[in-house]
């Protein structure tokens, strides 16, 4: 973008004479030649002579006396593995595995023995970032405790040693989704821009940059990275040329660290891995009885059937219908006709009308949902035997792939961010739900789905052991 900008500024595009066409753009090559040297560029070198650090070492020290004469507005790209050396992040640790535990903070994905956690710093990454490589054997190092108090210490203790005002970017190596191959990234940082923000402005098309925020902080790290290597112990850079990315110690800019290049939860689409996503889907799916008054997007409801429809069921067969009551209209004349079912057994069972009118006033989660729907089993392409005991078998097994279905449902509904409560009472009037929603004789109603946004979140319940609910033979 700069540079194409440098080459139709007149000082270097407009004096060319060249041809028309393509061609017109072109510049001779010793005008192309200033204007590469004019174009914006930088350096980054790395620093010679930085010993092996220590427990208790002054980092800023050690590059203040080995470092070339720093300038105002260089930033140093500092490997956070002297960090930690440097702040004792060292630990005996036979088993790194509990060292890893230690730092964890929430699983994201797991496959075999690789972890990627979130760690105490807020960073997603392998292994919370505890390394066993360059360090002695029994031993592992752990990132710096808070690596944006390591940056600015090592910030003001060069401003403090040669009187530059300089940012710091603490750097350690990530592995990313979606992209091979490793990069630096920051983890800590002092008086630097950590972020970009463009959003507002416009590209030199004149379109409206809308998301643009640009993680310079983490460019900063990987263009440190490409000079000091993972092995040449070379574990310090300096970029120089980019004063502009430099914020002092006392401007808003340089206030979050690299802090604020960690995405907020909110706004994170990618939390987990596929198989703690799935995990937490299932236990994402609680019974939801209070819902907020907001409509239900009929397309949720029919991704979730989508996923319903994907369940086991025997013999190749679908056994699932969903009607879905869209309307209030349609969801009150269902709840009406099974009121005066209920009420009907009720007086059936002997209760008197005042015990029967209590019952009825209680809160019912149905009326409570803007949405209903009814999932109903077919029995199509059952077995009949002709004798009792395996055409009940049979009708058995299409009624548990029938649950398996409402389920896959529920599971992904709260997938949705819907809630839902899964209620028994229409498999005890199915005559009349058939009739009022006019549904074959074959379709078998097996409860009705509240679904509704939940006013409350439900409460947090205790893991089950799944030992308690196993016998191994
Ligand atoms: C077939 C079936 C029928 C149910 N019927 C009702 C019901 O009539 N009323 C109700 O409030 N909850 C009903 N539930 C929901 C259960 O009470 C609920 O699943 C249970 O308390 C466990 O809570 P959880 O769903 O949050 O895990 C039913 C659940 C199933 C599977």
């Amino acid at each position: 973008m700069s540079a194409a900008g440098a080459a139709r500024d007149p000082a270097f595009g407009e004096t060319t004479g060249a041809g028309s066409g393509e061609a017109a753009d072109a510049l001779p090559a010793e005008a192309a030649g200033a204007a590469f040297d004019e174009a914006p560029s930088y350096r980054v070198r790395a620093l010679p002579g930085i010993p092996e650090v220590r427990a208790g070492d002054d980092l800023a020290k050690l590059i203040a006396s080995t470092g070339p004469g720093l300038v105002d507005g260089d930033v140093l790209l500092v490997t956070s593995k002297i960090v930690s050396k440097a702040e004792g992040r060292i630990v005996e640790a036979a088993d790194r595995e509990a060292a890893i535990d230690a730092e964890t903070v929430r699983v994201v994905a797991r496959r075999g023995a690789l972890r990627i956690v979130e760690n105490r710093q807020g960073l997603v990454m392998a292994a919370a970032g505890v390394d066993a490589s360059n360090t002695p054997a029994g031993t592992v190092l752990l990132l710096p405790e808070d690596p944006d108090r390591s940056a600015r210490a090592i910030r003001d203790g060069l401003r403090d040693a040669l009187g530059v005002e300089v940012g710091v970017v603490v750097t350690d190596t990530f592995g990313r989704p979606w992209r091979s191959g490793l990069t630096d990234v920051a983890i800590g940082a002092a008086g630097v821009r950590v972020l970009d923000d463009l959003r507002g402005g416009t590209d030199t098309y004149g379109n409206p940059l809308g998301a643009t925020v640009v993680a310079t902080a983490d460019e900063l790290a990987a263009a440190g990275d490409l000079v000091k290597g993972k092995a040449s112990g070379l574990p310090v850079a300096v970029v120089r040329g980019l004063g502009h990315v430099v914020a002092p110690a006392d401007s808003p800019d340089s206030a979050g660290g690299a802090r604020a290049l960690v995405r907020d939860a909110a706004d994170d689409m990618f939390r987990l891995g596929t198989s703690e996503a799935v995990r937490e889907a299932l236990t994402l799916r609680r019974t939801v009885r209070e819902f907020a008054d907001e409509p239900v997007d009929p397309g949720a409801v029919r991704r979730a059937v989508a996923a319903a429809v994907t369940a086991p069921a025997p013999h190749h067969t679908t056994p699932w219908r969903f009607v879905l009551l869209e309307s209030e209209e349609s969801r009150t004349r269902l709840l009406d006709a099974m009121r005066e079912a209920w009420i009907a057994d009720l007086r059936g069972d002997g209760k008197s009308e005042e015990s029967i009118a209590k019952r009825v006033r209680r809160g019912d989660v149905l009326r409570r949902a803007p949405y209903l729907a009814v999932p109903c089993l077919v029995m199509d392409g059952s077995h009949t035997y002709g004798d009792e005991r395996r055409d009940t078998a049979e009708r058995e097994m299409f009624v548990v792939a029938a649950g398996a279905g409402i389920q896959n449902f529920l599971v992904a509904l709260a997938g949705e961010r819907l809630g839902s409560a899964w209620v028994s009472s229409t498999m005890f009037c199915r005559d009349v739900v058939r009739e009022v929603l006019d549904l074959p004789e074959s379709w078998d109603p097996l409860g009705a789905v509240a679904i509704g946004r939940a006013a409350v979140a439900p409460t947090a319940r205790d893991a089950r052991d799944p030992e308690a609910f196993i016998t191994v033979r």
